[in-house]
């Protein structure tokens, strides 16, 4: 029986937002709707091995590698997801697992491994479900991969599938649900294929503010109710948007989230900068180059500091020689990744 013992490999990206997900309530339900860009250069690639335990054991039993190396100190976080997730996978206490996990990108570079990382666990262990039920369909393999990826980190929800994901209930997006992420069920322009996401890394350090702390931060936030309705609104136009390849309209919508993200972080109880003065830089000198070149160049930001620099492809011989000369000395190091929009997880 090979469901005894063997191993899956997943590779799964990152994705970035472009309605934003800033608040949940209990089990990891979204607040309001998000509409993020699967990427593709950034990743985590997840080897699951599994063996069948003697007897039902009475905690769950793994071993945790990151990048080749024992790591206890992310063993916390799994086994909390593994608790979230019992009850939808209850074979887990049967195996001891082993967990190898590596990032396509650099270790504390500030970008969230949390999307990635979570969505490539959910897809091995489903790998390992589709093993004891082979009749499950592809269809709700991901579903209910994107249900698990979810109540490891709420993003990562939006990670199995590509090339535009929605997560969380909106009344004029079909299929849409707070439990699971589903790909953009509408018409996309053939400006957004291929669309590119050059990453800058203005700040490695540590997060600042765990994006658990930052959800909690909306609780009793006195603008909450209000960004919660923005959010349904900007996706509800999103679509025309997206269906008429509108680029004015889209750095709009997507530019006003990104800060209006951080402007939640800063009028919220206690309040947090997440901004550094290079990421202020940037987003200034973008501007300024918008406006001069006539490209279509945009910004949108993580609860951190690096910026996304978004651009569509046939704008790339414009825009890329621009970032180099202008931004990459806002960065540390000059570092920055070349992402582009992406089609979601495979398995190796
Ligand atoms: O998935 P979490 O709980 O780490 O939340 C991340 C939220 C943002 O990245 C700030 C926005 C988003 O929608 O991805």
């Amino acid at each position: 029986n090979n469901s005894t013992s063997g191993s899956v490999t997943w590779k799964s990206p990152s994705n970035i937002a472009l309605i934003k997900y800033w608040g949940k309530k209990e089990d990891q339900i979204p607040q309001n709707p998000s509409i993020s860009f699967t990427l593709e250069a950034c990743a985590t690639t997840t080897k699951l091995s599994y063996e069948k335990l003697e007897e039902k054991g009475e905690d769950f039993s793994f071993d945790l590698f990151f990048e080749g190396k024992q790591k206890d100190d992310f063993k916390p976080k799994i086994i909390t997801f593994f608790k979230r997730v019992e009850k939808y996978l209850p074979f887990l206490k049967d195996y001891h697992f082993t967990i190898e996990t590596s990032n396509s990108f650099p270790h504390s570079s500030g970008i969230a491994s949390s999307a990635s990382g979570m969505s490539a666990l959910a897809l091995c262990l489903m790998s390992l479900e589709k093993e004891l039920n082979p009749a499950l369909s592809d269809e709700k393999f991901n579903c209910k991969a994107s249900f698990l990826a979810r109540l490891g980190s709420g993003s990562a929800s939006r990670s199995i599938e590509g090339d535009l994901i929605v997560w969380g209930h909106h009344k004029d997006t079909i299929g849409s649900s707070d439990l699971f992420g589903i790909k953009y069920p509408y018409g996309v322009h053939q400006v957004f294929k291929n669309y590119h996401d050059t990453i800058l890394l203005v700040d490695k350090g540590e997060k600042q503010v765990s994006s658990t702390v930052g959800h909690d931060l909306m609780h009793n936030h006195p603008f909450a109710q209000q960004r919660f309705l923005q959010a349904h609104e900007n996706l509800t136009n999103m679509q025309s948007v997206l269906d008429e390849g509108n680029l004015e309209e889209f750095i709009a919508i997507v530019e006003s989230e990104a800060l209006t993200l951080h402007a939640m972080m800063m009028t919220s109880m206690p309040y947090f900068i997440l901004m550094k003065p290079n990421t202020l830089e940037i987003i200034n000198r973008i501007w300024k180059f918008r406006e001069t070149s006539g490209t279509h160049v945009c910004f949108t930001l993580d609860a951190g500091a690096n910026v996304h620099v978004l651009y569509p492809e046939n704008e790339k011989d414009t825009v890329y020689p621009f970032i180099q000369k202008e931004l990459l000395k806002f960065c540390q190091n000059g570092h920055h990744i070349c992402d582009r929009i992406g089609f979601g997880a495979k398995k190796l």
